[in-house]
């Protein structure tokens, strides 16, 4: 792998770390006792990281996910990870009924719920369900979706499966108790490399990347665990949506 393309994330890691700082420096200075809350700290690190990156990763992933998404969320739509909201943009109100989004980061949750309310979703309608438990506690998401269960249409992951806790069991379990038989899984990820030299370089900076970006890790190959789950339709193996993350230019 070329050094410059294994050392292009330095810049990312430099600004996320820069523009997460000060910030949450501000709030332990405001609030003192966050010291003794690592969890807490990493959060609004976090969410500030998600203010400075959201909008381009989103940019970056919209001509991927108006193909993916738009044309094909509806009924009730579950969002693993939800963040900032930038997925409801790309769903389609006439088809979708609910939008429901797990983010376990409550400090997240004022721009999810205005992006969400200027989409015309919301709580009072009972259009929009905004859960501040992780993905893996499934027991809390079906108690807050009514029955018939599994109570999902269609399940959406968009860059957050790199840093779920227990990744097989919870996409499993998802998959089996939360989604509806003849229900969708979309999702647009980062994954584990399939060329030898790259996994190199991304089990190299993953602890690195995961103190900054919220324990994300580059080195999941969380298609793969998808297709694993197994039962779905037309099965063949083949992954439409791989995504790789690199810059192509033609010679
Ligand atoms: C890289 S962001 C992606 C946000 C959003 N899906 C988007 O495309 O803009 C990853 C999100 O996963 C959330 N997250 C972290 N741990 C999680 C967990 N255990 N379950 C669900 N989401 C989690 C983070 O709070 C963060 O909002
Ligand atoms: C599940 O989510 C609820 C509500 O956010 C929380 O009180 C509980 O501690 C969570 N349980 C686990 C196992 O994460």
């Amino acid at each position: 792998m070329r050094l410059d393309a294994a050392f292009g994330v330095v810049t990312d890691l430099r600004l996320g770390f820069v523009g997460g700082l000060w910030p949450t420096i501000i709030a332990i200075w405001h609030v003192p006792s966050l010291l003794f809350q690592p969890l807490e700290i990493s959060r609004i690190f976090m969410s500030h990281v998600w203010d400075l990156y959201g909008d381009s990763a989103d940019e970056a992933g919209r001509a991927v996910k108006n193909g993916l998404i738009t044309p094909h969320a509806y009924g009730v739509v579950l969002d693993l990870g939800a963040g900032h909201g930038h997925t409801i943009n790309y769903l389609d109100h006439s088809r979708v009924t609910k939008y429901v989004a797990v983010e376990p980061n409550v400090h997240m949750h004022a721009k999810l719920r205005r992006t969400a309310s200027a989409a015309g979703y919301n709580e009072d309608a009972g259009t929009l369900l905004i859960l501040p438990c992780g993905a893996e506690n499934i027991s809390t998401i079906l108690s807050y979706l009514p029955a018939p269960h599994p109570p999902v249409d269609t399940l959406i992951s968009v860059l957050t499966l790199c840093s779920i806790p227990s990744p097989q069991s919870t996409i499993s379990s998802l998959v089996t108790e939360v989604l509806k038989p003849g229900g969708q899984m979309l999702f647009y990820e980062h994954v584990l490399s399939e060329r030898e030299d790259v996994v190199w370089w991304q089990r190299f900076w993953t602890p690195l990347w995961g103190i900054v970006f919220d324990g994300c890790r580059l080195d999941r190959p969380s298609h793969r665990w998808i297709e694993d789950v197994g039962g779905w339709e037309g099965e063949t193996g083949e992954c439409l949506f791989w995504h790789r993350v690199g810059r192509l230019v033609k010679a």
